[in-house]
């Protein structure tokens, strides 16, 4: 279905208007001619992103496809020699790819390029304003001239939402049925590679090029088709369910609690998954009096009261997207002065006290510092002032505490990639 809106596109009205033509987000559309003034500007961004991978390598959450089989020897090509930019795309493809098709799934792409999440968000804001996605946002790209998807019909996580942006610069296809449709009349299965016979009895399918947008929500079984070279930049709102949160930040915060235990066993056992490591001798003993002992003598709902909250702060903190961006882990191989001037790296910092720490979130990451009014009043200096010289930050703070505490937590900031060096 092509929706029938004047108003500026992702605007606040059509936002309203966009949720109001697709049931309040229940079934697929797409929009021709939508961010064609940003094409040029997203691609670059993508193939930033490209030039990036070498900082994560084995980290990297990617599928590469060559002629329909798996490669992870054209993965180390990728990386090492990567597109420069839009005029060497096409010859990029036959440098690495030959005549041969392929296709390429890049997921955790919003950590590699704060151009891309930059344009994204000024998109979303009208639209997160007041229900932001608690699993977050994420970025999947998805590159190639790969026919079928390679992971044939199937049907996304629960409770995502995603909006293709396409960036061409071939069109690529998508077919779409209802979840009672395909599995009940049509008897149909997960990942069905045969998708053929399915075609005739799609409930929806759509083409799209450049400029264009396509949303789906998670309920439909879907399958694309690209038979000519392109780039998708898929965007996905995670609304997890309650099960999903509660689980992930339980997982999270035992491991948070535990994390200077290097032992799968006694991790396992936290995990409620094994218990038979109790059985060493020790072991158990030595487990409980590395957590902290607050932890030790709070309820259940206590814990999970204050991991919930320190979740949600760092998801805001990142602008609800679920990993930080990549960082340069800056070294710290001088000292700084008080006339170095420093500056805050994207989004204002985040603080809760807790008890006696002070909690700060920036970028998705927590740094726990001892609470004192004078670092509150640090940071809100930062925020106010985006940059301004270490002199000027500190004056007047940290009066009563030994030499060098102001400046310390200064380095700490910088090497935490939460503030840079104005060179
Ligand atoms: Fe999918």
């Amino acid at each position: 279905m092509e929706l029938d809106v004047k108003t500026k596109p992702f605007s606040r009205d059509w936002w309203k208007e966009f949720r109001k033509s697709t049931g309040n987000m229940s079934f697929p559309v797409t929009r021709k001619n939508i961010f064609n003034n940003d094409v040029s500007e997203l691609r670059d961004s993508i193939f930033e992103k490209f030039q990036n991978l070498k900082y994560e390598k084995e980290l990297l959450a990617w599928r590469v496809w060559c002629d329909g089989e798996i490669s992870t020897d054209l993965e180390k090509r990728i990386v090492e020699d990567p597109m420069k930019n839009e005029t060497d795309f096409l010859p990029w493809c036959k440098r690495i790819f030959g005549d041969k098709t392929f296709g390429i799934i890049l997921n955790d792409g919003q950590r590699y390029s704060k151009k891309t999440r930059d344009l994204i968000s000024k998109y979303f804001e009208p639209l997160l304003d007041n229900k932001p996605p608690l699993g977050g946002i994420n970025f999947s790209i998805f590159m190639g001239n790969y026919g079928w998807t390679p992971i044939g019909i199937h049907q996304d996580h629960t409770g995502s939402f995603v909006m293709h942006f396409h960036l061409g610069p071939g069109s690529k296809q998508m077919y779409m049925w209802e979840q009672s449709h395909y599995k009940d009349k049509l008897n149909g299965r997960e990942n069905e590679m045969n998708t053929e016979p399915y075609l005739p009895f799609t409930s929806y399918d759509y083409s799209f090029d450049d400029g264009d947008i396509f949303f789906m929500p998670w309920n439909f079984y879907h399958v694309g088709r690209s038979q000519e070279i392109s780039i998708g930049l898929t965007v996905w709102f995670n609304y997890t369910t309650v099960d999903g949160l509660f689980n992930g930040v339980y997982s999270s915060g035992v491991k948070d609690v535990i994390s200077d235990i290097d032992d799968p066993t006694l991790e396992e056992i936290v995990q409620l998954k094994n218990y038979k490591g109790c059985e060493n001798d020790g072991q158990l003993e030595n487990l409980l009096q590395s957590i902290d002992i607050d932890v030790l003598n709070s309820t259940f709902c206590e814990f999970m009261e204050d991991q919930l909250q320190d979740y949600t702060n760092a998801l805001i903190s990142n602008d609800w997207y679920d990993r930080g961006t990549i960082k340069d882990k800056f070294e710290l191989d001088y000292d700084i002065n008080e006339k170095q001037k420093v500056s805050l790296i994207i989004s204002p910092i985040r603080f809760a006290k807790h008890k006696d720490v002070l909690k700060i979130f920036h970028r998705a990451d927590k740094i726990d510092l001892a609470y004192h009014d004078d670092i509150v009043k640090l940071i809100e200096r930062i925020n106010e002032r985006k940059t301004d010289t270490v002199g000027n930050l500190i004056d007047s703070l940290f009066v009563d505490w030994p030499e060098g505490i102001g400046m310390r937590i200064l380095e700490i900031f910088i090497e935490n990639c939460v503030l840079q060096i104005e060179k």
